[in-house]
């Protein structure tokens, strides 16, 4: 494994800091690291292998797509999108589709849709968008600028124009900022990457009217959150509020990357011919595997899945903060869990690795839980067991 590592640093760039193990395989929610150790996956590949690993299906239709057609332009139409764009349009509040191919892209992609809208029925000068801070929206040069933690934007200024940020859940402060050259705000109706941090339903009421008063595109990322992270198959049904825009990449190609921007028709008017493209947005490939995710989410009960182990998860992580003072906070929905903790977390997560348990950090001291949507009553037994005894150890 050693020598993997050895090689891996000459020749790949610096960004990631990767701890000290090469995975080689994974099954079910298990992973094998190349020495042969086995690992129980409460991170999903950050909450993108919805499915876990080697799903039957999965790999059986990506495996008969793969014999058919692998890429094509979009300037000719393409089955499998097309079948996934009906899964998606038919579950959700959403009518038109554009696809790209990560997270970064999908909000990337709402950005610009906000801007032409904006512009064209508002003025020139309404390109501004309002983001959360704590956000985390991606890492191309429109979505760091969108992000609202500085830790992400050092080193790239001068960042983009029109962006400013706001506490989330703080109405009061989002009203005072919004203007007349404001053309959109995005928010993440559950912050991942900021530290697990779930919107209030009565905030995202208030800004849903906000926008429809002042004809503002109301953006939700769901990168993180969507595609049955909380029980449902959006993040938005959860609340009850209807954003005009969705972000989705992560879960919804269950481990093949594919990014979607999603828009009701008054918004998705906003792009022409020619406005936006993205050469593999829409691969046969992808589309195919995000297929199979949504028909095992809609129809053969991982909806369901996520409610109960969500459930018993929080249940359970609920339990450890009767026991361990420094689990200050448990909160999040459905499979999307966070715990807050007094000390800082890299060495439980690096224990907890060490004991055959992958788990990873969010934000400041918090603890994430963001496992395959497959994951059932056993494996989460065994994931806290684990945990538990970690937490003994740092436990004052
Ligand atoms: C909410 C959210 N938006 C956007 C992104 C960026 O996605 P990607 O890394 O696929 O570009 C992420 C990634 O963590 C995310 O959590």
């Amino acid at each position: 494994m050693n020598e993997w590592i050895e090689r891996g640093k000459k020749v790949i760039m610096n960004t990631y800091s990767q701890f000290p193990i090469v995975i080689e395989k994974g099954d079910g929610v298990y992973l094998w690291d190349s020495d042969g150790k086995k690992y129980l996956d409460f991170v999903a590949g950050i909450a993108v292998n919805a499915l876990g690993y080697n799903n039957s299906d999965y790999v059986k239709e990506i495996s008969i797509q793969l014999t058919k057609l692998q890429h094509c332009s979009n300037l000719y139409w393409m089955i499998p999108s097309i079948e996934l764009s009906e899964l998606l349009i038919n579950n959700s509040c959403f009518d038109k589709i554009f696809y790209c191919n990560s997270g970064s892209e999908a909000v990337e992609a709402a950005i610009k849709l906000s801007k032409k809208y904006g512009k064209k029925f508002h003025g020139e000068n309404c390109y501004e968008i309002i983001t959360m801070k704590k956000s985390f929206h991606g890492r191309t040069m429109a979505t760091v600028t969108a992000t609202g933690q500085t830790k992400y934007q050092e080193g790239y200024n001068p960042l983009m124009p029109g962006f400013s940020y706001v506490d989330f859940n703080n109405f009061n402060e989002l009203e005072k900022v919004v203007n007349e050259n404001t053309c959109a705000i995005i928010i993440e109706p559950i912050q991942g990457e900021g530290g697990i941090h779930p919107a209030e339903k009565n905030y995202l009421e208030k800004v849903r009217s906000l926008c429809d008063k002042n004809d503002i595109v109301l953006v939700f990322d769901e990168v993180q959150c969507g595609i049955g992270r909380t029980g449902e198959l959006f993040a938005y049904q959860l609340f009850d509020i209807k954003p005009d825009v969705v972000s989705l990449a992560k879960g919804l190609g269950g481990g093949f990357p594919i990014g979607a921007m999603l828009a009701i028709q008054s918004k998705a008017d906003a792009f022409q011919p020619g406005d936006h493209a993205s050469t593999f947005g829409g691969n046969p490939l992808a589309c195919t595997a995000g297929s199979v995710v949504l028909k095992k989410l809609l129809f053969e009960g991982i909806l369901e899945n996520v409610q109960k182990s969500g459930k018993y998860l929080k249940t359970r992580l609920n339990e450890l903060q009767d026991i361990y003072e420094i689990i200050t906070d448990v909160r999040g929905h459905g499979l999307m869990l966070g715990i807050e903790l007094s000390c800082s977390v890299k060495d439980i997560v690096k224990e907890c690795m060490e004991k055959g348990l992958l788990i990873i950090g969010a934000g400041e001291n918090v603890i994430r839980f963001v496992p395959p949507l497959v994951i059932g009553k056993e494996e989460i037994d065994k994931g806290i067991g684990i945990l538990k005894k970690v937490l003994q150890q740092f436990q004052k």
